[in-house]
């Protein structure tokens, strides 16, 4: 029997697929039991700490949501609300923390800082996104996936576009590669995923039977693809004036109808993490409008709002998902 008590929840690769099919498995069965009103709350009295060192709408709510339904207590930290990093070391502030709480959260830049926190904390600690992975949005990925394909997922092929040089990219080869699944890249070479990444993507791949491609070119990245997913051309903590040179180099790797029809799947499902830049409704979009001229970025309102989009499906799962990972680690699996 699979048990992930007193696990942290880093990275996908500290999961065999085996252990990370369960708490996607887990997570449907909670969903399941929320919906017949029989959830049961197995992490009463516990308290978890979360750490935003950046902003956050669904990662936040998911586990305040979550921790709440299953009687628990959370605190959230922000950077001006807390001593991390600027008056007290990750490390003193993980050892009082697991003094107090039964788990942390953290999101923020770097990956090391997670796990540095991980190491002295003495309790599980839950990556809620750094520069190189989102790991709890794969879980909700995966779910999402398993919701409206209906075959096993070593048969479903995913094609990821766009800014793949990022978290996302990241956690979207490696989670495809892990779970033995058909998983495309489809990026301009200068924005695939690191080197490293990519290598351990491929020898994950040679032992789960998975098939990993990157491509430059968007046919060949979705043909016969089960979904199709994006992010944000430019991520949380990078400079605004990157847009232009992301704009320049990512325009064709917009999710448009003609991509969608491109699969050739007519049941072809669209996934975005969110927030997303589809109709420039805020105010960073509205000076990129301005700017630059653009009606969407990495996706179209025509996609995001049809039928074939799955974000808000994918959006409610965070909170199944991330209620997973608590009640595996803090009251078994
Ligand atoms: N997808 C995601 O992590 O959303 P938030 O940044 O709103 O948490
Ligand atoms: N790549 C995005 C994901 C947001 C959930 C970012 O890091 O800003």
């Amino acid at each position: 029997a699979i048990d992930l008590t007193g696990r942290h929840f880093l990275k996908e690769l500290d999961f065999t697929p085996e252990e990370f099919r369960r708490l996607v498995e887990l997570a449907a069965e909670l969903k399941a039991a929320r919906r017949a009103g029989t959830e049961e709350q197995r992490l009463r009295g516990r308290s978890i700490a979360l750490i935003f060192e950046k902003t956050s709408t669904r990662t936040r709510c998911a586990f305040e949501v979550a921790a709440a339904q299953q009687g628990a207590h959370t605190t959230y930290l922000d950077p001006s609300g807390s001593q991390i990093g600027h008056k007290e070391s990750v490390k003193d502030t993980a050892r009082v923390l697991g003094r107090m709480y039964d788990a942390i959260e953290y999101r923020g830049s770097g990956q090391e800082v997670v796990e540095e926190l991980a190491a002295h904390a003495g309790v599980p600690v839950y990556n809620g996104l750094t520069d190189r992975w989102h790991p709890t949005q794969m879980l909700a990925d995966v779910l999402t996936m398993t919701e409206h394909c209906a075959r096993p997922l070593a048969e479903t092929a995913y094609a990821y576009l766009g800014d793949a040089r990022n978290n996302m990219g990241n956690s979207y080869l490696v989670t495809g590669a892990l779970l033995g699944m058909d998983v495309r890249v489809a990026a301009p070479r200068s924005l695939w995923p690191e080197e490293d990444v990519v290598a351990e993507a491929r020898s994950l791949a040679e032992r789960t039977g998975a098939r990993v491609t990157l491509t430059e070119k968007v046919e060949e990245g979705v043909a016969g693809a089960d979904f199709v997913a994006t992010d944000v051309w430019v991520s949380m903590g990078e400079p605004e004036e990157v847009w232009e040179e992301r704009i320049e180099l990512l325009r064709p790797y917009a999710v448009t109808m003609d991509v969608l029809r491109a699969t050739g799947n007519p049941d072809v499902r669209f996934l975005h993490c969110l927030p997303a830049f589809h109709d420039l409704g805020t105010a960073l979009g509205r000076r990129i409008h301005q700017r630059y001229g653009l009606r969407s970025l990495e996706v179209t309102d025509e996609v995001f709002e049809s039928e074939h989009s799955v974000v808000f499906d994918e959006a409610e799962n965070r909170m199944h998902t991330i209620k997973a990972v608590m009640v595996a680690t803090l009251a078994g699996a």
